[in-house]
């Protein structure tokens, strides 16, 4: 029967803007419509740039950053796994250097899903996957931390934001234990008058001194001298997963919102100028003063995998700016 009044399909304009993707020389870019940008090299797939709509970068990059693949990328979003900081002693990690071996080896670009694909109506996000396994690694690399792992990163480009997720897979038949952390630098204007609210009556870490534990007693963390330290805020009991929300402000004003999803730590980290003035990586050296390094992770503990099974953990940014 032939319906009068029959509803028509919404029409889709064939011209509707796409987020564009393109991959060249092992570095993705990705932007939006809006304008939003990503840029990732596939060395550690390090996210290296974040940019809003309006083109503020969002991230601080060093301009001595080895971006050829000899070290580790200083600046931007470098990840941290299977061991945060120096290895221990007598620990399936201690052969492997600081921070581990996912930040300097290459990844792979396993592809991208925009919007409609991720169930938002508009197209106003993209989500770009990377993987890493054994397979990646040199001979020399697997003998030192010898797990059938897989590793799957996440970077979610929207307006304003960037999602990061990381899955990590456990393919053998022998469980491992691990830390992972995503070591991210924003960049800040001026670090005197920037300050970290979401940490009050955290316990802390405090590498600068000491490593002694300590509890956080003021609700807006500012910052005077060199900061190293891992918090571990409490987190409600009934709450299957943690999602811990912290606010950046820089001179009274909102500039970064902080999510972790299933993370249970945060490193706050400025190197102040005598720590960064020896890091021949580190230009230009008053940039301390324009970065934050707020990292989500996992790592005043170990994770243990079980084989077969698997872990996720992720964070996301939100720039007021
Ligand atoms: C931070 C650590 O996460 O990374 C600091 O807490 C360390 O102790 C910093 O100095 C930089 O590490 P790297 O290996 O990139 O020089």
């Amino acid at each position: 029967m032939d319906r009068k009044n029959k509803p028509s399909a919404i029409p889709v304009s064939p011209f509707a803007p796409q987020p564009i993707v393109d991959l060249s020389d092992n570095v993705l870019t990705a932007r939006l419509p809006s304008g939003d940008s990503v840029t990732v090299y596939l060395y550690g797939a390090t996210v290296t740039s974040w940019k809003t709509a309006n083109g503020t970068e969002q991230l601080f990059l060093s301009t001595a950053a080895a971006l050829d693949g000899s070290k580790p990328i200083r600046g931007g979003i470098p990840l941290v796994f299977p061991v945060f900081g120096p290895p221990p002693q007598n620990h399936a990690t201690s052969n492997l250097p600081q921070h581990g071996f996912a930040r300097n080896n290459l990844w792979e670009f396993l592809g991208k899903s925009s919007s409609e694909s991720l169930g938002s109506k508009a197209d106003d996000s993209v989500k770009l996957d990377f993987g890493l396994s054994p397979a990646n690694l040199d001979e020399a690399t697997r003998k030192k931390w010898p797990y059938e792992f897989g590793l799957v990163y996440s970077v979610t480009l929207g307006k304003g934001k960037l999602g990061i997720q990381l899955h990590v897979q456990n393919k053998g038949d022998k469980s491992f234990d691990f830390q992972a952390l995503f070591h991210t630098y924003l960049a800040v204007k001026d670090i005197s008058k920037t300050a970290v609210s979401g940490l009050k009556s955290s316990p802390y870490v405090d590498k600068v001194r000491s490593a002694q534990t300590f509890t956080e007693d003021s609700s807006s963390l500012s910052f005077s001298g060199e900061t190293d330290r891992v918090y571990t805020p409490p987190t409600d009991s009934k709450a299957e997963k943690p999602l811990v929300t912290l606010v950046v402000t820089e001179g009274g004003k909102e500039s970064f919102v902080v999510t972790r999803d299933a993370l249970p730590d945060v490193t706050v980290w400025n190197g102040w100028a005598d720590k960064i003035k020896a890091m021949g990586d580190f230009e230009p050296k008053d940039g301390w003063k324009r970065y934050l390094c707020i990292e989500p992770g996992a790592v005043s503990s170990w994770t243990k995998l079980e084989a077969g099974d698997a872990w996720e953990g992720g964070a996301a940014y939100e720039s007021k700016l």
